[in-house]
C-alpha cells in the first residue's frame, strides 16, 4: 500500500477521497474510484476527446491527467449536466438535433460544448469548429452537433424532463436498453 496516494477532490460538486497508485490515470479514478462511468475510454493517448472533463475550469482529456495531479481539483464530468431528472439545454440539444448516434464521444463533446459556450456563450460557427475540434466522431455527425451548440447559443432550446418527451419515447426506451450494458449516451452513463 505505500504506493498508494490519497487525494481529494472536487468531483460535481461533492468532495471525494481515494487511493490511487500514482501512475492511475484521472479517467479509471472517475470511472472505478467515483463510480462514474459517464466518462468513456476511447483511444487513451489523448487523441480523440471521448475522456473529455473540466479541471478548475478547463478542459483535460482525463486520460492524459493522473489522478494524483488532480489533488485539490474542481472536477466536472458529464454526469453533472443533468439535474434533478432534467437534461441541459445542450443534451436537449444533441437530441433534437439528431447529434447521438452511437453516443460513444458525446459525454466528451458535450463538456467541450459546455466550457465553449461558457467561455463564449456566442460562437461563431467557426469558433464552434474549433471548440470541438478536439472531440473525433467516429459516426462524423459533426454538422449536426455544431447546429446543436448553435441552438443554445440562441437560446431556441429548453431543457426538458425525460418523461415530458414523449417523441423521444422510443429513442429513451433504446437508450435505456442500452444503458444495460454501455450507460446511457446524453447523460453519458
Ligand atoms: S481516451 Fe482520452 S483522448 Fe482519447
Ligand atoms: S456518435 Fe458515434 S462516435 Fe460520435
Amino acid at each position: 500500500m505505500s504506493d498508494m496516494h490519497r487525494i481529494t477532490m472536487t468531483v460535481n460538486g461533492t468532495d471525494r477521497i481515494v487511493d490511487v497508485p500514482a501512475n492511475r490515470a484521472l479517467l479509471d479514478a472517475l470511472r472505478d474510484e467515483c463510480g462514474l462511468p459517464g466518462t468513456k475510454e476511447c483511444c487513451a493517448v489523448g487523441e480523440c476527446g471521448a475522456c473529455t472533463v473540466t479541471m478548475d475550469g478547463r478542459t483535460v482529456n482525463s486520460c492524459l491527467v493522473l489522478a494524483v495531479e488532480a489533488d485539490g481539483a474542481d472536477v466536472r464530468t458529464v454526469e453533472a449536466l443533468a439535474a434533478d431528472g432534467e437534461l441541459s439545454p445542450l443534451q436537449q440539444a444533441f437530441l433534437d438535433h439528431g447529434a447521438v448516434q452511437c453516443g460513444f464521444c458525446i459525454p466528451g463533446m458535450l463538456m467541450s460544448a459546455e466550457a465553449l459556450l461558457t467561455e463564449n456563450p456566442d460562437p461563431s460557427e467557426e469558433e464552434i469548429r474549433e471548440g470541438l475540434s478536439g472531440n473525433l466522431c467516429r459516426c462524423a455527425g459533426y454538422a449536426r452537433m455544431f447546429a446543436a451548440v448553435r441552438a443554445v447559443a440562441d437560446g431556441t432550446v429548453t431543457a426538458r424532463r425525460r418523461d415530458s418527451v414523449p417523441i423521444l419515447a422510443t429513442n429513451w426506451e433504446g437508450a435505456i436498453a442500452d444503458a444495460a450494458t454501455h450507460g446511457p449516451k446524453e447523460t453519458g452513463r
